[in-house]
């Protein structure tokens, strides 16, 4: 254990019980976002970081998409799958993402990265994702960063967000935002956020359509990746 993130992650481990005690299944303006994040999405296949209980993820493929439930909690993690869901054990941080994918959710998940790592993540999930595909995700509005230990009464660290300055990292990172808002949920403020990826106009097209499938058919396994997160990741940076 060192740094706030493998703290935070360890107070999940511990008391994923608890978590999912105070927790409540996803209240209508949290449906009203995801049925937006699925219209934007339209078909195909979403990885969802930080699935913990996963009811997004029920929510979303109850749209019609099909969702790869991760979390880096081997609790939670355990739990999908006694569900008999196939989810997968990743580490936002430090993971290696996949795809490519239709589009990216993280729910509540982001704030418990620092800024840099944050950033980091947003260019990894920019490479992960087709030409125009989306990206979902929430933190909590404020200045700073600091620990909590509501809910799980073990210490949660958290990083806040203005909206300049996560629109400038949007932005930096490759990112097009499609839609904001700002919405209180009991005493906390967090920012919901839709966005494309950015800077593909007449640029890579989609490998499903190269190969004479259909938007929106899975990608078999031999086609070519998407391109690579370090030429990904150089774009992002010189935007
Ligand atoms: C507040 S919960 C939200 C869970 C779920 N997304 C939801 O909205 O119901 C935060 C989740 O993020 C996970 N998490 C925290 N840090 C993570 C990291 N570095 N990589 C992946 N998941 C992480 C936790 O294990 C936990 O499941």
């Amino acid at each position: 254990m060192t740094g706030p993130g493998d703290i935070t992650l360890a107070a999940y481990q511990e008391a994923a019980g608890e978590y999912l005690r105070n927790s409540a299944r996803p209240a209508p303006e949290q449906i009203a976002y995801l049925d937006r994040f699925a219209g934007l999405v339209g078909s195909g296949l979403v990885l969802e970081i930080g699935s913990g209980p996963g009811w997004d993820a029920d929510h979303l493929e109850s749209c019609g998409l099909r969702v790869v439930r991760t979390d880096a909690v081997p609790a939670f993690v355990e739990r999908l799958r006694a569900a008999g869901h196939d989810a997968r054990l990743l580490d936002v941080r430090t993971g290696e993402l996949g795809g490519p994918y239709q589009a990216v959710l993280a729910n509540a998940v982001l704030p418990h990265l620092d800024r840099d790592q944050f950033k980091d993540a947003l260019q990894r999930a920019r490479c992960a994702v087709v030409a125009g595909g989306a990206l979902g995700f929430t933190v909590k509005e404020g200045d700073g960063a600091g620990w909590s230990d509501h809910k799980l009464g073990l210490p949660r660290h958290f990083t806040y967000w203005r909206e300049p300055a996560l629109r400038a990292v949007l932005h930096r990172t490759g990112w097009r935002v499609d839609y904001l808002d700002h919405v209180a949920v009991r005493d906390n403020c967090w920012l919901r956020v839709l966005a494309r990826r950015d800077g593909d106009a007449g640029g890579e097209p989609d490998l499903r359509v190269l190969a004479g499938q259909p938007l929106g058919a899975p990608y078999p396994r031999s086609m070519p990746r998407a391109q690579d997160h370090a030429t990904c990741a150089r774009q992002a940076e010189r935007r």
